[in-house]
């Protein structure tokens, strides 16, 4: 018996890495908002294999929501204006983002300085051919902050 306890500890410990390095690893997105109202990052590339990413947003600016909040929305990019649009309509209450609008791939919640969030967003009906893009839709904040999101 005593010899078998430190075997098992061994094979739970490598289906952890396992388990942590491959698939899970690579469908995360981390994304930062800063205080001088942009993305640290231009370009998202995500797997194909991924049918949905775990994204977290995390806005290292000071600012609360209402004044200089973020989040990440992501749609085709032919589909940026009218997002942002419907966007502007939907206000901070739906942040920014129209309640079941079709266009929307996946989004977050607006969250303002010292936060972070996490949104599962489901990439089933995404073609590597199309161009997509991730952006603030907060107002006046696209022009900015954006970027392209890509399948590889
Ligand atoms: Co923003």
């Amino acid at each position: 018996m005593l010899n078998l306890k430190p075997m098992f500890l061994a094979t739970c410990a490598a289906i952890t890495l396992i388990s942590g390095t491959s698939y899970a690893g690579a469908c995360d997105v981390n994304v930062e908002a800063t205080a001088t109202m942009a993305f640290n990052v231009k370009e998202i590339k995500v797997p194909k294999k991924c049918k949905e990413i775990t994204l977290k947003l995390t806005n290292t600016g000071t600012m609360p929501k209402a004044i200089m909040g973020h989040n990440v929305v992501i749609s085709k990019t032919a589909d940026m204006e009218a997002v942002n649009k419907n966007g502007l309509t939907a206000g901070l209450a739906n942040n920014y983002v129209k309640k079941n609008d079709t266009k929307v791939i996946g989004h977050t919640a607006v969250i303002g300085g010292g936060e972070s969030t996490t949104a599962k967003i489901k990439l089933t009906n995404l073609k590597t051919s199309e161009s997509y893009s991730f952006f603030c839709s907060f107002p006046g904040h696209s022009a900015i902050m954006k970027g392209v999101f890509k399948l590889i």
